[in-house]
C-alpha cells in the first residue's frame, strides 16, 4: 500500500535528525496497525478501538486561549454543534493582555469569601450594587474573569515561526521574539477567522451562538444514565447605566468536552514561615508583596530594592524588565533538581544578585511602614534587609475540573488528551501553537468517527509507555507531533477525511538557531536543542510536578 507523499520529501535532513519519522516504525511502535481497506468505523466484533455509547453532536469547548479556540474551530469543520465559553470578556487566554490585575492571591490565612456559591434552583440571577457584601463591583468583575498574568513589555521566549496559529499570518517584519501585543492581535485573528471573537454573533439567526464570553464554567458533571456531561454556567455583566453587575446561571448539556483552560489558573503563594504577615504590609497605600499575576510595568519598581521570589521563566524575564530601573535586584532560589533542569532553559540578567532559598520571615514590628526594616532569613544563615517590594514569581496551579486528572502531570490522559476512563473528556494541554493544530483535528476526528483511539487496555498501555514530557523538553515534544502526524494520517487513509502536513523542517531548524544562538547571547545558559535526538524515548526527562512560568 502506499503512503501519503508528504512523508517522502527526500529532504536530507528530515532522514537525518527525525529518526522516528518512518511512519511503518511509527505505527509499529504506537500498536495502531493500519489494517488495508475500509471498514466499519467502530468495530465491535473486535473491540480493538475504544466506541462511545451514543453519537457524539454537541461539544463544549471550556476556555479560549490558542488550544480552546483551535479546538472550537477544528470541531465546527467537522460540523458539530459547538459552544466555546470563555470567563474573560476577550479570547487569548495567556495572550490576552490587560491592564487589569487579578483580585490578590490568597495568603496562608487569608479569609476570602468574595464570591457566593452556585445557587441550589438553576437557572438564575442575581444583581449587585457597589460596595455588596463590603466588595466592591471591580473586584467583583475582576474575580470572576481573572485577568491574565501577562505583562506589558512581555515577549514570547519562542520565534514566531512556532508561534503561530493555522492560517493566520505575523506581520513579515516581525521579529523572532514577539510583544505579547502581536500575539494577541494574532490569536483575535485567528478567533475572527472562525467566527467566534467576542463579537461574532450566531451564523444565522436562528442558530445559537457559539461563544459565550464573560461566562465561567463552574463544574462539569458526567450524568451516567444520559452518558452526558452537564455544565454549570457562571455569566457576569456590568451594567453602566445602572452600575450594578448582573450575574446569571444556568446549565447546558453535552455529549463531550474539550477542557482548554491552560496551566496557569490560580496563583501558587509559597508556605513560607511568616509570610501571612509580611504579606499585609503596605507602603504609599500599596502591598509590599504581590505575585507575579499582577505585574504589568517596570516603572513602579524605580529606585526601589526589589526581591523576586522564583527562578522560572516569570521570575528571570521580570527580573530583565526591572532591573534597568529598580536600585537592586536579588532573586530567591531553590535549589532542587527542577531548578536545575530549569537552568538549561533559562537565565537571570548579570545584574539580579541571587540568593539561595528563604527560610523565614521574621515577624514585622507593628509600628513599621512596609518592609524595609523587616529581616528575611535565607536557608544558608544569613539575613536579607532593605528589600522594599517582594514579587512571588512562583507560579500557577491549572484547574483540574475532574477529580482524577491532575492537568501538571497528565495522570490518567491518553497521549492525545482524551480521558482514558471516558474519552468523551479531553484536555488540551500541549503547546497550542506546535501540537494544538494536531490534537484538536484528533479531538475533532475521533468524536465524528474519523480516527479511532484503540480500546482501553491499549491506551493504558500507550500511557504507560510513553511520556512525552513537559513543553520545555522540546525533543520529545517533537515525537508527540510525529506521533499525531503517524496516527491522523494512517486513520484519514482507512477513514477518509483530511491529511495533516507535518511541520516545516525550517520550523525546527529556525527554533534550534534561536534558542542555541540568540538566546544563548542572554537568556539561556544553554539549552543544546539537539541534544535529545539520539536518546530512546526511556532517557528522556520524565514529567515535571510543577512547570511553573
Ligand atoms: C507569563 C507567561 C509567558 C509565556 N510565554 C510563552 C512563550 O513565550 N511561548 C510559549 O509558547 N508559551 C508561553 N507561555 C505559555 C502560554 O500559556 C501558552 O503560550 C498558551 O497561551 C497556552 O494556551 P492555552 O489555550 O492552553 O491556555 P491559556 O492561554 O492559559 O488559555 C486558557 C483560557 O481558559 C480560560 N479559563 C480558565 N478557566 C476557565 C473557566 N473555569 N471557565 C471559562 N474559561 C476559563 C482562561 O480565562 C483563558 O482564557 C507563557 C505563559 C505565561 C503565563
Ligand atoms: C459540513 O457541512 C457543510 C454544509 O452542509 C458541507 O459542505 C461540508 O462538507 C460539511 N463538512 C464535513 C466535514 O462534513
Ligand atoms: C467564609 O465562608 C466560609 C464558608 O462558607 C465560612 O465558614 C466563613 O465563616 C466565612 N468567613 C467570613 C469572614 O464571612
Ligand atoms: C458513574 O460511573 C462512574 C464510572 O462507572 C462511577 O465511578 C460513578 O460513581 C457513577 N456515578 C454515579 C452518580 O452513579
Ligand atoms: C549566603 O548567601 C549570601 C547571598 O548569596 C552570600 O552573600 C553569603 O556569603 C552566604 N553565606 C554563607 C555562609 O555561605
Ligand atoms: C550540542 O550537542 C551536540 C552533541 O553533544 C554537539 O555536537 C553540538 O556541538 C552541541 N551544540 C551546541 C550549540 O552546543
Amino acid at each position: 500500500m502506499g503512503w501519503p507523499s508528504i512523508f517522502h520529501r527526500p529532504t536530507p535532513v528530515y532522514s537525518l535528525k527525525m529518526l522516528f519519522l518512518d511512519p511503518r516504525l511509527l505505527l509499529v511502535l504506537t500498536g495502531i496497525v493500519p489494517v488495508l481497506g475500509r471498514q466499519a468505523v467502530f468495530d465491535s466484533s473486535e473491540r480493538q478501538w475504544t466506541t462511545f455509547p451514543r453519537p457524539i453532536t454537541r461539544v463544549a469547548v471550556i476556555g479560549a486561549g490558542p488550544s480552546g479556540l483551535q479546538a472550537a474551530a477544528q470541531l465546527l469543520a467537522e460540523n458539530l454543534t459547538v459552544r466555546l465559553f470563555e470567563r474573560s470578556p476577550q479570547p487569548g487566554g495567556t495572550w490576552h493582555y490587560t491592564e487589569n490585575t487579578p483580585v490578590r492571591e490568597l495568603y496562608p490565612g487569608t479569609i476570602f469569601n468574595k464570591t457566593k456559591g452556585t445557587p441550589n434552583v438553576l437557572p438564575a440571577t442575581t444583581y449587585y450594587a457597589e460596595g455588596e457584601d463590603g466588595i466592591s463591583l471591580d473586584d467583583r468583575w475582576k474575580e470572576h474573569w481573572q485577568p491574565s498574568p501577562a505583562w506589558y513589555d512581555l515577549h514570547t521566549n519562542s520565534p514566531s515561526i512556532n508561534t503561530d496559529l493555522p492560517g493566520v499570518k505575523y506581520p513579515a517584519n516581525a521579529p523572532w521574539a514577539i510583544s505579547v501585543h502581536d500575539v494577541q492581535r494574532h490569536v483575535r485573528a485567528y478567533a475572527s477567522l472562525h467566527g467566534i471573537n467576542s463579537n461574532d454573533g450566531p451564523s444565522l439567526p436562528s442558530s445559537e451562538r457559539v461563544a459565550s464570553y464573560s461566562t465561567r464554567v463552574e463544574k462539569l458533571e458526567k450524568c451516567n444514565s444520559t452518558a452526558t456531561w452537564t455544565l454549570t454556567l457562571r455569566h457576569m455583566e456590568w451594567l453602566p447605566e445602572s452600575n450594578r453587575i448582573k450575574v446569571r446561571f444556568w446549565t447546558e448539556t453535552f455529549d463531550a468536552v474539550v477542557v482548554a483552560t491552560g496551566l496557569f489558573t490560580t496563583p501558587n503563594v509559597p508556605t513560607i514561615k511568616g509570610i501571612e504577615g509580611w504579606s499585609r504590609a503596605m507602603e504609599d497605600g500599596a502591598f509590599s508583596m504581590h505575585h507575579s499575576q499582577s505585574y504589568r510595568h517596570p516603572e513602579r519598581y524605580a529606585g526601589k530594592t526589589v526581591l523576586l521570589i522564583g527562578s522560572s521563566i516569570s521570575a528571570t524575564q521580570i527580573g530583565r524588565s526591572i532591573f534597568p530601573l529598580a536600585h537592586r535586584v536579588f532573586a530567591s532560589v531553590r535549589e532542587s533538581k527542577r531548578h536545575d533542569r530549569l537552568k538549561e532553559v533559562v537565565k537571570f540578567a548579570d545584574q539580579i544578585e541571587v540568593v539561595p532559598e528563604i527560610s523565614f520571615f521574621e515577624p514585622l514590628n507593628e509600628n513599621t511602614i512596609g518592609i524595609q526594616a523587616g529581616r528575611i532569613h535565607l536557608c544558608n544563615g544569613t539575613t536579607l534587609q532593605g528589600i522594599d517590594m517582594i514579587i512571588l514569581a512562583t507560579g500557577y496551579r491549572a484547574n483540574n475540573f475532574h477529580p482524577d486528572v491532575n492537568p501538571l502531570t497528565q495522570d490518567n490522559l491518553h497521549w492525545t488528551g482524551h480521558y482514558i476512563k471516558d474519552p468523551t473528556l479531553a484536555y488540551s494541554l500541549v503547546r497550542p501553537w506546535s501540537h494544538g493544530r494536531y490534537q484538536a483535528a484528533g479531538f475533532a476526528k475521533v468524536w465524528t468517527g474519523k480516527a479511532r483511539l484503540p480500546n482501553q487496555h491499549q491506551m493504558w498501555k500507550e500511557y504507560k509507555d510513553y511520556d512525552f514530557g513537559s513543553p520545555l523538553d522540546v525533543f520529545p515534544q517533537e515525537a508527540l507531533i510525529r506521533k499525531y502526524v503517524a496516527w491522523l494520517n494512517a486513520e484519514a487513509l482507512e477513514l477518509g477525511g483530511q491529511f495533516v502536513e507535518p511541520p516545516p523542517i525550517e520550523a525546527r531548524e529556525t527554533y534550534a538557531y534561536f534558542q542555541n544562538n540568540l538566546f544563548k547571547k542572554e537568556f539561556v545558559n544553554h539549552d543544546n536543542y539537539t541534544r535529545f535526538d539520539n536518546l530512546p524515548s526511556n532517557e528522556w526527562p520524565s514529567r515535571v510536578e510543577t512547570l511553573s512560568w
